[in-house]
């Protein structure tokens, strides 16, 4: 029984310095991610991440982890070139370390995101139809298989697109597919993207800026 009391005891101290290791790296602070929003990012993405114009993403609500990867991806380190090319972010990111892209993540993906509207009647039941289903005719998955049922994304995997501008959205989904945007992991968006026509892509990207 003592022997296994003290097994029990040094698993528990090995456990503790696991986490002890590991939390901080991981898990930002909020408080230093919203100073840096609201004296730098604001300008374009609002203090709150919930930017005004269509060119701007929305940042407010999404997956810290997504967050992290982009600002990373956007900076150029170590000799090697940014993996997402935009003259604006690879400059915007470039003075911070990852610790601050962390808090910085910590603030936004706090932060409630304001959703847009779907604006073309027209296309909404096609726009939903890619969604939920995509198109099995010519092997396109369904947007919600990855990005969840409601389009919130997946924490650590997937990006919330739901609420998000058109423009952004349907920008993005042409980006992939032109090989343009290639930070994907395993090519999943740009396998995605290179079976839709622009009428798809302009449909799913109009119903999911309404999505809630
Ligand atoms: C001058 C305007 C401007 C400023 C200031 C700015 N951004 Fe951006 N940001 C953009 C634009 C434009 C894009 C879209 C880039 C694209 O189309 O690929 C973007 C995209 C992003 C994305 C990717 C979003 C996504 O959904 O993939 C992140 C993350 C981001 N910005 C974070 C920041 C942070 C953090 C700051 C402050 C340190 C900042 N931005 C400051 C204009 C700006
Ligand atoms: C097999 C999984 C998968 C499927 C299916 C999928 N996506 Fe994605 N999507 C991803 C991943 C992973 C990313 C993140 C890429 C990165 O890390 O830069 C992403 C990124 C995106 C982005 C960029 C978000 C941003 O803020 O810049 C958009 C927009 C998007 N997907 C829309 C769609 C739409 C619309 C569909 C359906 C037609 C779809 N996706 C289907 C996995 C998927």
């Amino acid at each position: 029984m003592k022997r296994f009391m003290t097994l029990l005891a040094c698993t528990v101290a090995a456990m503790s310095v696991f986490a002890a290791d590991h939390a901080p790296v991981l898990a930002g602070d909020p408080a230093k991610g919203q100073q840096i929003v609201s004296t730098v990012c604001s300008a374009c993405h609002n203090a709150d991440g919930n930017s005004t114009l269509p060119t701007n993403p929305k940042l407010a609500g999404q997956q810290a982890d997504y967050l992290v990867k982009q600002m990373k991806n956007f900076k150029a380190e170590d000799g090697k070139p940014a993996e997402r090319i935009n003259p604006v972010m690879n400059a915007m990111i470039a003075a911070y370390t990852e610790a601050q892209m962390r808090d910085i993540a910590a603030f936004l993906s706090a932060q409630k995101r304001n959703g847009e509207i779907a604006k073309n009647s027209e296309t909404i039941e096609f726009g939903r139809q890619i969604f939920r289903a995509g198109d099995q005719s010519k092997g396109l998955p369904a947007c919600a298989g990855c990005h969840g049922p409601t389009g919130a994304g997946v924490p650590a995997q997937y990006p919330r697109i739901s609420g998000q501008f058109a423009e952004y959205t349907e920008s993005q989904l042409k980006g992939f597919r032109a090989g343009e945007r290639t930070n994907d992991p395993n090519r999943m968006m740009r396998m995605v993207t290179t079976k839709m026509t622009d009428a798809e892509i302009k449909a799913v990207s109009d119903y999911v800026a309404g999505l809630r």
